[in-house]
């Protein structure tokens, strides 16, 4: 039924449109029949029919601006984009744009302009603002040939350093308006070259194994071939570096996989109290080897953490081997959970304080980058790959936590990883 309805009103709907849009034609002639009417005995015939005739030229007229249409302006006659401002659409665009005119002066800046480049005025001359060299070439280029559109890169280094795809085109055709698009490649540049340096860095951490081991090789072939107290010392060496490059492996596999789901946040609540024991015992030996005594501080209650058993092992088992590996000259080690307060937004706490050297200042916002080491030397010394802490950040980032660091030189440093609350208890 209301289908049959609604086809019956699409013709009327389409008159109604096509009268509409030709209403300051049809004003006119209205107007202009009127003028006849008011004639001395022109008759009613003539200017109705003419009415008419003005009515049927405008419905059979061809149409502008077709192109571009939607169904709605077909339907209703009005288009959308009627009193939307060329400055309305500038300023819906969300990367710097800078309209300019044939002579290279500024006409119009979008907001999102004057936010990276700061106060650019219309009437100001583009090349005095953009001195670039390749914004020049840019510039003068569409200038002489708006036809062209062109790109280039451009490198804003003020106040800091940004990077942008620049685009200069023609707006419209005949007008000789020409638009700057400005496209921030920063963050792309920046992945870029992170992806880089750490390829580099792998690399560089595995050849470093690797090459000593070659020369072992070579070693025990030649000059020592005949020396079985020095073959035996050799060989010894080349299985720490052998564990050295399969540690490191096995922690870029685990970051690779930490990645691939950064945000999944699954699992059942988990007592931590029962994993921190259990961490705080498979490392028994090294805290005994280093001479460092480990003194738990746990509460009576379970302390819930909706997360992976194995993940949140791999995090205290970083955090407590690192206090016990850096902060040894400190002797000893508290591991300490925080139950979270009741009604809290914070959820519990998992803290190890060690008294060892502690870490300036300047360390302790890189310490969880991939192959960030304080002394590169010391961690070698002590099997680090320099990968523990970014694990760490990564794997508490998926539990919805985050790692808090303090630490002062001479003094010592506190590593606490904050848990939310389960997710039953939210
Ligand atoms: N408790 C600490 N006291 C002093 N320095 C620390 C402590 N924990 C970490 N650091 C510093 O932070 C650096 C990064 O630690 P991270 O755990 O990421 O790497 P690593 O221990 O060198 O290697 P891995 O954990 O992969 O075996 C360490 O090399 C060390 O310099
Ligand atoms: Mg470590």
């Amino acid at each position: 039924m209301s289908e049959q309805g609604d086809d019956g009103a699409r013709p009327m709907a389409w008159v109604l449109g096509r009268l509409i849009e030709s209403r300051w034609t049809l004003a006119a002639a209205t107007v202009a029949v009127a003028v006849v009417a008011a004639l001395p005995e022109p008759g009613w015939l003539v200017p109705a029919l003419a009415i008419a005739g003005v009515a049927a030229v405008a419905i059979a007229a061809p149409r502008r601006m077709v192109v571009g249409r939607s169904r709605e302006a077909d339907r209703d006659g009005s288009d959308p984009l009627d009193g939307v401002g060329s400055r309305d659409l500038a300023a819906a665009v969300p990367d710097p744009m800078i309209l300019f005119d044939a002579h290279g002066v500024i006409v119009h800046v979008n907001p999102a302009a004057v936010v990276a480049f700061g106060q650019l005025a219309p009437g100001m001359a583009l090349h005095l603002r953009f001195r670039a060299p390749e914004m020049h070439a840019l510039i003068e280029g569409v200038l002489a040939d708006a036809a062209t559109a062109r790109a280039i890169d451009y490198v804003e280094r003020v106040p800091l350093e940004r990077v942008f795809r620049v685009t200069a085109s023609a707006v419209g055709r005949e007008d000789g308006l020409l638009a700057l698009v400005f496209k921030d490649q920063s963050e792309a540049r920046r992945i870029d070259r992170m992806r880089a340096d750490f390829i580099a860095n792998a690399s560089h951490e595995l050849r470093t194994p690797l090459a000593s081991i070659a020369g072992f090789v070579e070693t025990l072939r030649g000059p020592a071939k005949n020396d079985p107290s020095a073959r035996e010392h050799f060989l010894k060496i080349m299985q720490d570096q052998t564990g050295r490059m399969a540690r490191l492996i096995d922690d870029l596999l685990s970051l690779s996989r930490l990645e691939m789901k950064p945000y999944a946040r699954t699992g059942t609540p988990l007592d931590v109290r029962g994993i921190v024991d259990a961490v705080v015992d498979s490392l028994g030996p090294l805290a005994a080897e280093s001479g460092v005594t480990v003194e738990r501080r746990m509460p009576d209650n379970p302390s819930w953490v909706s997360g992976d058993r194995d993940e949140l092992f791999q995090v205290f088992e970083n955090l407590l081997e690192n206090a016990i590996k850096y902060g040894q000259s400190g002797g000893r080690v508290e591991v300490e959970i925080v139950p979270s307060a009741t009604g809290a937004r914070d959820g519990v706490q998992v803290r190890f304080r060690d008294y060892g050297p502690g870490i300036a200042e300047e360390h302790i916002p890189r310490i969880t980058e991939r192959f960030y080491r304080v002394d590169v030397e010391s961690s070698r010394s002590r099997k680090g790959t320099g990968l523990g802490l970014a694990i760490v950040k990564h794997i508490l980032t998926r539990h919805g936590g985050w790692l808090d660091v303090h630490s002062a030189v001479g003094s010592g440093s506190t590593f606490t990883a904050h848990f939310p609350p389960p997710t039953s208890a939210r």
